[in-house]
This record gives structure tokens, C-alpha cells and sequence, in this order.
């Protein structure tokens, strides 16, 4: 496994692999890698010749000065993990290489309406600051295909329409990988690990609630669910709803009414004291 700290090896590195008409499959992260990471790295090895990760813990995503500052960093640990799994390249760059200047951290795009709920709504700029980070390592890397959970659901909406729409001269295909998540069914995240001992139990009321509500949405009108879904998690004193809405998958509309000629996507947003979790579940589709 190669370790890059800079763009400029990482890109020579692989023009080099690309002559030699090697396929490249990239995991972007933000490190405090978990099995939830490890299962987008497999997912590339078996479609690509060469893997490669980067790690960067990406300073204009967090709205939140603490939640940036309290972002779990574990470098040596992640390394490690990566030497055992089936990354070869592995690139850490610092925020002056993905950020050269002013202009690097100016937002470029305009994504319209799947921007402006959810974790847009909640989380002014983030995706501006995705998709800085995300086109920037995009531009530096070029791979062929480049994995996304759908953990971060709008994210990866996000990320398609960016490679779609903003970057097709790169031609790079985006997939999309299912939720991994701990045996009581808490979706992994590297936040989970800032939960204290009562918080982490109280926390697998998340995904039970969205798994409770797939069984029965349709005893319920959309509205009602919603409620009851607040009512559920606000029931433990814990936890805090920040959003519980149900959208169209690809296009992000509000569901107002059950409608199976679509994907329809449960998502939530809970505050377990200062940590921020999010999941999501399919309502009528097996994934
Ligand atoms: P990070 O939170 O480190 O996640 C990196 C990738 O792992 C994302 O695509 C995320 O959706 C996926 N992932 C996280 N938890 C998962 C789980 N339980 N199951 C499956 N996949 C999971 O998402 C980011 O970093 C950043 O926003 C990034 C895209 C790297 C841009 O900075």
C-alpha cells in the first residue's frame, strides 16, 4: 500500500496505471474508519484493479466550528486498518493541497432544491463544502468509479448529479453501497464513537423506529407517521429529532402521499446530546 501526501505524486502515480490501462476505483472518507468504510473499499476491489482511499477531514462540510474541532482523527489506527484490507492507494492530503487559495473554497455550483432540505435545510453550507471537497478530489484523482454509502442519502444524490451533470468530462461512474450498520442496528458512523455508554443504547432507537414504521407506513397517512416517528424518538430523553421526512429517491421530493410508483426514503435527523446522527430506510424497496 502507497501512502500520498501530495496531488502531484498521487497524479502521476496514476497516469501511470491509467496507461497501463488499469481501472481505479476511489473511497473517499473522512478517516475514523469503521466497517461501513471497509465495505465501499470491497465493493471496489471487486469491480476495479487498483483501490484507493483518501482521508481528509474536510474543514468548509462542518457548519459547526465543535463539530469539526470534536471530528474523531485517527490517522496511525486508519493506516492500519487500511493495510489490511484491500486498499493500494491510500492519499492524506492537507487542507492547503485541496485548498490552495480563495478561489479553491469559492462554491461553484448551484444544486437547486436537493440542497435546500434536510441536511441542507439543517446544515447551512455542508453540501457546498461537499461538493468543493468531493469535485476537488474528483479533478485530482480522475478515477472510473468512485463508492458512496447510502448512509448519507442526499449526499450521494448530491455527489451523482456533481459527476453527472458538473464534472461528465471525467466521466466518472458514482455508485452507491447499502447501509452498514452494528448488531442492534445502529447505522455505523464515525461519530458513534463520541457516544457515551447510555447514549450508544439510546441510539439504536434511530433505525428500530424506521424499521418499525417500513412494517406499517401504510396504516398511517404520511403526516401521522411523521408524527409518530417524532413521538417515538422524542420519548427517550436522549434523543432529540431534528427531521423525520420521507422522499422520492432519485429526485428528493416530499412524499405527501404513499405513492409505490416510486422509491420512497424515510430519512432522519437526531441530536443524541451534542452528537448529530442520520439514517435512512427504503419504505417499499428491499434495499
Ligand atoms: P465519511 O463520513 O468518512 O464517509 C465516507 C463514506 O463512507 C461516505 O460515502 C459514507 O456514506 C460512507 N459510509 C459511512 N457510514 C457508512 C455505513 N454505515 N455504511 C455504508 N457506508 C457508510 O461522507 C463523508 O465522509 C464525507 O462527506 C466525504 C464524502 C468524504 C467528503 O468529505
Amino acid at each position: 500500500m502507497e501512502i500520498f501526501k501530495t496531488g502531484k505524486h498521487l497524479q502521476a502515480h496514476i497516469e501511470n496505471l491509467k496507461l497501463k490501462k488499469l481501472k481505479v476505483g476511489f473511497v473517499p472518507t473522512m478517516g475514523a474508519l469503521h466497517d461501513g468504510h471497509l465495505s465501499l473499499i470491497k465493493a471496489a476491489s471487486k469491480a476495479n484493479d487498483v483501490v484507493m482511499v483518501s482521508i481528509f477531514v474536510n474543514p468548509t462540510q462542518f457548519n459547526k466550528p465543535t463539530d469539526l474541532k470534536n471530528y474523531p482523527r485517527n490517522e496511525d489506527s486508519d493506516i492500519k486498518i487500511l493495510e489490511n484490507s484491500a486498499c493500494d492507494i491510500v492519499f492524506i492530503p492537507t487542507v492547503d493541497e485541496i485548498y490552495p487559495n480563495e478561489n479553491s473554497m469559492k462554491k461553484k455550483y448551484n444544486f437547486g432544491h436537493i440542497v435546500e432540505i434536510m441536511e441542507g435545510e439543517h446544515r447551512p453550507g455542508h453540501f457546498d463544502g461537499v461538493a468543493m471537497v468531493v469535485s476537488r478530489l474528483f479533478q485530482i484523482t480522475k478515477p472510473n468509479n468512485a463508492y458512496f454509502g447510502q448512509k448519507d442519502f442526499q449526499q450521494f444524490i448530491l455527489i451523482k448529479t456533481l459527476s453527472d451533470k458538473h464534472l461528465s468530462d471525467l466521466s466518472i461512474n458514482v455508485v452507491c453501497c447499502p447501509i452498514i450498520r452494528e448488531k442492534d442496528g445502529l447505522a455505523m458512523s464515525s461519530r458513534n464513537i463520541l457516544l457515551d455508554k447510555n447514549q450508544r443504547k439510546s441510539a439504536a432507537l434511530i433505525s428500530k423506529t424506521l424499521f418499525e414504521a417500513k412494517n406499517i407506513y401504510k396504516t398511517y397517512s404520511v403526516k401521522e407517521l411523521k408524527e409518530n416517528i417524532k413521538t417515538a424518538i422524542n420519548a427517550d430523553k436522549k434523543l432529540k429529532l431534528e427531521y423525520i421526512e420521507i422522499v422520492s429517491d432519485p429526485e428528493l421530493n416530499k412524499i405527501t402521499q404513499w405513492d409505490d410508483g416510486q422509491k420512497m426514503v424515510a430519512c432522519i435527523a437526531v441530536q443524541v446530546g451534542g452528537v448529530r446522527l442520520i439514517d435512512n430506510v427504503y419504505f417499499n424497496s428491499c434495499l
